[in-house]
């Protein structure tokens, strides 16, 4: 008999594994073990499969955490594939006055908006934002993230997108949550260059971009491509000079109104377009062809009251990658929960909840380039694992605005024990 092999953490018993791979096909698409186990070993996936199998194999390390899962469901790490991060300041009277009447674009119209956040911003300390951003962070570990993306965007001078981008580093030195860092240096047209926008696109294109990719502190260049903010050509021209710098291409578009943002993600072979409220046919059927991931904010729709929601089942029949994601920021989605996300991708987007899970997991990881390593339990992969108290999976996006998280596993340690 050959010897039992030592591993670091094991998890048994799970009502529902969902491992999200195609080895253990099953009507849900979530890969479900019944009375599942999961065995993790230097900080990755060793072992996945139904817990009667798994003894003969594989014993524990001495001290290793054996975690019973009996009444429980067990399933990758949430990931948040769009959030603004790393910002100063707060904008309830802006609530209080969509609230009342005035829409969004009104309220940015009145020195209200992004630009009023970028001085907020602006005025923070990196410490400042190092705080808020650990706390933001907390919240969202509370909830079952374990995975990131975060946008700059707030800045908007070079020193300013740099010192953000830098406390982005700075949390993923010393907080669990893996951060993927985006450049959105043409979130908006700043204050000072409002009579040149020339010459904001060439501080992007010739100074922030080249800056921000030789000091290697993002992965990715989004542009907020949109009447009020950059046009089809500024942005194909940002998101190109982006790629010549080795940032991947993301793309915020077709937020507010139809304008081809889509379609330039299709063009630039971006890995997601987020948003989309008001993508057209050509727009979708172009995604599809490219294989582009389409990243979905249901907060930004609820919390700005638009009628008009994306048209994610028609994405979905077309064959596309639907993600969910917060779109966590001060003006136009203020939350940290993802779980809530996917209660609201069910209800006003009509996804269906094992839909919701695949968009906060594996779609998740595509949207960033990330599905060979997380996203789904499968052999190989990093053990970032959530050990739920709910009896399967359908339950979680049904039961909503509560927390269910009972451990938060990244990189196969314990990060997160419910109090
Ligand atoms: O993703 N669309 C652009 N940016 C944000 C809103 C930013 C703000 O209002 O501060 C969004 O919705
Ligand atoms: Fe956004």
């Amino acid at each position: 008999m050959t010897q039992p092999i030592e591993v670091d953490l094991i998890i048994k018993n799970a009502d529902e594994l969902l491992t999200l791979s195609p080895s253990f096909q099953e009507g849900s698409g979530l890969g479900i073990v019944p009375k599942g186990a999961v065995a993790v070993k230097e900080g990755r996936i060793f072992w996945v499969g139904k817990g009667e199998e798994l003894s003969q194999k594989i014993c524990l390390n001495r001290g290793g955490p054996e975690m019973d899962a009996t009444g429980k469901v067990v399933m990758p790490g949430l990931i948040d594939a769009h959030t603004h991060l790393i910002f100063g300041g707060s904008r309830e009277n802006e609530f209080e006055q969509r609230i009342q009447g005035l829409s969004y674009q009104e309220i940015a119209g009145r020195g209200g908006g992004i630009l009023s956040t970028v001085e907020a911003t602006r005025r923070s300390s990196f410490d400042e934002l190092l705080f808020l951003g650990k706390k933001r962070l907390d919240r969202m570990l509370s909830k079952g993230v374990t995975t990131v993306e975060a946008k700059s965007g707030y800045g908007l001078s070079l020193q300013d997108e740099m010192k953000i981008l830098k406390v982005m580093k700075a949390l993923q030195e010393s907080h669990p949550i893996e951060i993927v860092p985006t450049f959105l240096g043409a979130h908006t047209l700043p204050r000072e260059f409002r009579n040149d926008r020339s010459r904001y696109l060439d501080l992007l294109t010739e100074e922030m971009i080249p800056q921000v990719a030789q000091e290697r502190l993002a992965e990715f260049c989004d542009v907020f491509c949109e009447e009020k903010a950059f046009t089809l050509e500024e942005s194909r021209k940002i998101l190109e000079t982006g790629k010549r710098y080795g940032l991947r291409p993301k793309i915020h578009a077709d937020q507010l109104s139809s304008g081809g943002g889509a379609e330039l993600a299709a063009e630039v072979d971006a890995y997601s377009a987020d948003h989309l409220e008001y993508v057209s046919q050509e727009g979708i059927r172009k995604m599809a062809e490219k294989g582009v991931t389409a990243v979905l904010l249901p907060g930004a729709s609820f919390f700005l009251s638009m009628k008009n929601y994306p048209p994610a089942r028609e994405m979905m029949e077309r064959g596309m990658a639907v993600a969910l994601a917060t779109d966590l920021n001060p003006g136009s989605s203020m939350t940290e929960s993802l779980p809530l996300m996917m209660t609201m991708g069910c209800t006003m987007f009509k996804m269906i909840p094992q839909e919701v899970i695949r968009a906060t997991t594996n779609h998740a990881a595509r949207s960033m380039g990330r599905e060979k390593e997380i996203g789904s339990l499968e052999v190989g992969k990093q053990a970032d694992i959530l050990v739920l108290d709910v009896p399967n999976y359908r339950y979680l996006p049904y039961h909503f605005g509560v927390d269910h998280v009972e451990y938060v596993i990244k990189k196969g340690k314990i990060v997160y024990q419910r109090p």
